[in-house]
């Protein structure tokens, strides 16, 4: 096990903060419209699921343990407070279910953390977590400009199925729509699966705790 390693599982009450945070880096202009309170509303409705990912030091649990078995003191003179040493949010991922369609409505990583197979992780338990939810459709808008988003959800099977103009009122971005085929037919799941273990053997590092 890498020392240092990513965890995803369901956002918390106490992880807003440092999600908004992300936010705003990843979506930047438009996180007004998603504050601290708008993220606590949406961990409250059960037609919303978000997830994060967090960065852990050290062998899971034995990490844990060895920082809380520190007294007050070390604890607090040894520079690392609780939550850089364990939980450090890297990413998060949100969805609302309608009928049988999982909406995303935003995938976002840290900037210093990008391109480490940590946004495809995400993506990865989102499909998985609507998958459980009884979605048979994954769907999502994304600006048209944001070609690196765009790949992620092409790897994935997304295909583009229109266009909302102007859909992004900060600027007047329109806004591509993608749309998966049904994740529980049997070529999507054949391709989901050898991507996601293609995926999890590139990143050992990447670990879900999603259900
Ligand atoms: C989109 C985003 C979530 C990707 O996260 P990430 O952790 O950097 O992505 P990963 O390292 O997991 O890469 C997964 C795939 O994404 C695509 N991708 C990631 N970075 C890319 C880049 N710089 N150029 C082209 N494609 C890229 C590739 O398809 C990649 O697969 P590959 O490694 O086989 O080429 C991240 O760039 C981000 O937070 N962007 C700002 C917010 C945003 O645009 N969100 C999406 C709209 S909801």
């Amino acid at each position: 096990m890498p020392d240092i390693h990513y965890v995803i599982r369901p956002m918390k009450y106490e992880d807003i903060p440092q999600v908004v945070q992300i936010d705003r880096e990843a979506f930047p202009g438009e996180w007004v419209f998603r504050s601290q309170s708008a993220y606590k509303q949406d961990l409250d409705n059960p037609s919303v699921r978000y997830i994060v990912a967090y960065k852990r030091r050290g062998v899971p649990e034995s990490g844990e343990e060895a920082t809380w078995k520190l007294p007050w003191f070390k604890r607090l003179f040894s520079g690392e407070r609780r939550l850089n040493v364990l939980e450090n949010i890297v990413g998060f991922s949100g969805f609302w279910m309608m009928l049988q369609e999982a909406h995303i409505i935003a995938i976002g990583v840290r900037n210093s953390y990008r391109q480490l197979g940590i946004g495809e992780g995400l993506l990865i338990a989102t499909i998985e977590l609507a998958q459980i939810l009884n979605a048979n459709v994954v769907t999502l808008e994304v600006r048209a400009s944001n070609r690196i988003a765009q790949e992620l959800y092409k790897k994935y099977g997304f295909q583009v199925m229109g266009r909302r103009l102007r859909y992004y009122s900060s600027d007047g971005e329109d806004a591509i729509i993608m749309s998966t085929d049904n994740i529980i037919s049997l070529p999507f799941q054949a391709s989901f699966q050898q991507l996601k273990k293609a995926h999890a053997q590139g990143h050992p590092e990447i670990l879900y705790q999603v259900c």
